[in-house]
């Protein structure tokens, strides 16, 4: 078990409830700090183990274009990986120069697919049928295939990307074939990606999937008769989102993706293919708080303390029953008297942020901090029943930044001509 490493802001609260004061609420607050500390523990793994690597961030878990900017400028040869045009966008913003970046996207349009080549990105395609439609527009030197391992692992079902029920990537029994089409339409270099599932804290897992990945690898470089120049695990990596986890072990992580990497392609590193990772989570998820005020306390059959965010701010406890650690600000060892469930002002059951967790007395306007936000926080936050999305802000040393203003009710409205 590992204290949260923003649970001294909460306790203390001072910088907290500035911020709240100074942009309202609900504010979704990054740490600035801790991001750097994300992308400083997997580089320097990954340097440890591996000649050659890359690291592209998962958009979609947070497309703040600011905040790619700063880790960007922190860590200036991190890439991109995208899955829309929209996400190819935000790299652009953030001067994260598309010859480092990669387009994975799924049952991709030919506008998407136009997009991503006229982007000069790499393409990782997720179907045969993608390099089909993708063959209208050009045939790409070099291009990387999804593969659908047949097993897949996530926190929780719905998060599973690989097996049988899974709608990503190309069965294991089928890709060679895919390959070897491609070749014949002239396409000269390869890579291979795979992501099978997401939230995954079991080290052990990242040695499986990379095994299952460089099974597939050498059976592919069997039937094309090339090497592949780059291999990518995707991601998966975890945060801890309660107490008793324990973050990964990123040393641990790479020098057990790397024990594989020698099994497959001998010491020699140069023959090593380019180990690929996309992490989203792991470098945004735990540096945000998103903060909330007290709006309202019932006593009703339950407890509901309800707050000016709920499932529009933040979906994923409505999505997936996931659990975030929520506290008042600046009570993080008063003593938790009631039992709650934390709600927002949707008109829906299931808009709960918490269900049924102790928690200590609160009056209305009390502020509330909902950890472990920086990840698909903001990035799947929606204006049902129409409420703007929350504002965003960065921070670090110096002023708070605001990152994203608050959506305003006429935003919403904006492309309505009444
Ligand atoms: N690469 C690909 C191709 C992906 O599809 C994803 C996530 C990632 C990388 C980044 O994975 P991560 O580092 O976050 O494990 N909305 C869900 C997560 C869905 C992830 C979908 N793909 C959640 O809130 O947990």
């Amino acid at each position: 078990m590992t204290k949260h490493p923003l649970l001294n802001e909460v306790q203390d609260g001072s910088r907290l409830k500035n911020v709240s004061e100074e942009f309202g609420t609900p504010l979704y607050t990054y740490f600035g700090e801790q991001i750097r500390n994300n992308l400083d523990r997997i580089d320097t793994a990954l340097r440890a183990n591996f000649k050659k690597y890359q690291i592209y961030y998962a958009v979609k878990s947070n497309n703040n274009p600011n905040l790619l900017a700063f880790m960007h400028q922190h860590l200036p040869t991190l890439g991109a990986d995208c899955s829309s045009p929209g996400e190819l966008l935000a790299a652009e913003r953030a001067s994260i120069p598309f010859t480092n970046c990669v387009y994975t996207g799924n049952y991709e349009s030919m506008d998407d697919l136009q997009c991503a080549v006229d982007s000069g990105c790499e393409i990782n395609l997720d179907d045969e049928t993608s390099f089909t439609r993708l063959k209208n527009i050009c045939i790409p030197e070099y291009i990387s295939f999804r593969l659908n391992p047949g097993v897949g692992k996530g926190r929780f079902a719905e998060i599973v990307t690989g097996g049988r029920e899974a709608k990503f990537g190309i069965p294991v029994e089928n890709i060679a074939a895919v390959y070897k089409s491609a070749l014949t339409d002239g396409v000269k270099t390869f890579g291979l990606q795979c992501h099978s599932g997401s939230a995954i804290l079991d080290q052990k897992h990242f040695r499986e999937n990379t095994q299952l990945i460089l099974k597939t690898a050498r059976h592919i470089e069997d039937i094309i008769n090339h090497r592949l120049l780059k291999i990518s695990i995707g991601s998966g990596f975890g945060i801890p989102y309660v107490d008793d986890e324990d973050p990964l072990n990123f040393n641990d992580v790479f020098d057990l993706v790397a024990e594989v990497f020698k099994e497959f392609y001998g010491q020699h590193q140069h023959d090593w293919p380019i180990l690929c990772i996309e992490p989203g989570r792991a470098l945004v998820g735990d540096a945000a708080i998103l903060l909330a005020q007290v709006t309202g306390i019932k006593d009703s059959y339950k407890t509901f303390i309800g707050l000016d965010a709920g499932m529009e701010t933040l979906m994923r406890p409505a999505l997936y029953g996931a659990v975030h650690r929520i506290y008042k600000v600046g009570a993080v060892t008063e003593k938790q008297n009631i039992t709650v469930d934390v709600t927002g002002r949707i008109c829906e059951n299931t808009d709960r942020l918490a269900v049924d967790i102790p928690f200590p007395d609160v009056v209305e306007g009390d502020l509330i901090a909902i950890m472990d936000t920086g990840a698909y926080g903001y990035s799947m936050a929606h204006q049902f029943n129409t409420r703007p999305r929350p504002a965003e802000v960065l921070v670090d040393k110096g002023a708070p930044r605001l990152i994203r203003s608050r959506e305003t009710i006429e935003d919403i409205f904006r492309n309505c001509d009444n």
